[in-house]
């Protein structure tokens, strides 16, 4: 959520998908962290988090522990169940026993490949909420809604759909992710990103009220880079991103987590 200050503290996340096994894990974070501390990078300007794959989590945990990092993780889906017979799924409740604070939910590559509804993904916004961790809800349109809809309908239905039975006041990220940007290489204008996350944010307003909708972040994601988060951060409405592919080269990662040392480029 916001900073004491009231403005939202930018958050860049690292979305692995389905890259790095544990042994990697540790030696990514290990150099990330090196990478951040040489730059004298501070986590109270800008909050950095990375999602590893549920495998790496206690790796990764241990390491963020043992060498107090400042850096948050996350897992890359929930269970909407607490326990019981869900054969390969993950409880909120365990990925709270590991130190996560967030996780994702709805990736556009969940609601595809797996055939993730908007209900199954509000159950799931619920049981991470439950758990106490901050879900960070992805929405987007792909190109065909784009044509069809236009920008922001597709992901504001999302939101409405994934949030209709959370309270007032609910602490969540949303990341705007357009499926047609996603791994494609060619990521939206940043000021389509903001025309899209100015609607989520009026949304927000009506669904957990003025204050939590002030200070939630929004992200914007898809194929964002060292070269384009400039543009994306001076945007509003924009607090951060979620990165995939370029979150796994550490130079790039740690370029676009340092973004304020070029936003005038
Ligand atoms: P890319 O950055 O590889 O386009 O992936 C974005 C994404 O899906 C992050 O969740």
């Amino acid at each position: 959520m916001a900073s004491v200050t009231g403005k939202r503290t930018p958050f860049i996340a690292g979305n692995w998908k389905m890259n790095l096994d544990h042994l990697q894990s540790i030696a990514f974070v290990q150099k990330l962290a090196w990478s951040l501390k040489d730059a004298r990078h501070t986590f109270e300007t800008v909050e950095v988090a990375v999602f590893p794959p549920f495998t790496d989590l206690r790796s990764v945990q241990t390491l963020v522990s043992a060498d107090k990092y400042e850096l948050k993780f996350g897992g890359q889906d929930v269970s909407a169940f607490d326990s019981g017979a869900y054969t390969g799924e993950i409880s909120g409740a365990f990925l709270k026993a590991l130190d996560c604070q967030y996780v994702i939910i709805g990736h556009s590559e969940r609601r595809t490949l797996h055939n993730e509804t908007d209900e199954l993904i509000a159950a799931k916004v619920a049981a991470a909420l439950k758990h106490g961790l901050v879900p960070v809800l992805c929405v987007g349109e792909t190109a065909e809604d784009l044509e069809k809809h236009g920008p922001s309908a597709v992901p504001v239905a999302q939101l409405k759909a994934a949030l209709a039975g959370v309270t007032v006041g609910a602490d969540i990220v949303v990341a705007y992710e357009p499926v047609w940007a996603i791994g494609s290489g060619q990521a939206a204008t940043p000021e389509q990103a903001e025309q899209v996350a100015a609607q989520l944010r009026l949304a927000l307003v009506e669904l957990i009220g003025q204050e939590a909708a002030d200070a939630t972040r929004i992200l914007y994601g898809g194929s964002v880079k060292s070269s384009n988060i400039a543009g994306f951060m001076r945007q509003t409405n924009v607090d951060g991103a979620l990165v995939g592919g370029a979150s796994l080269d550490l130079a790039e990662f740690s370029s676009i987590v340092q973004f304020q040392k070029h936003v005038g480029t």
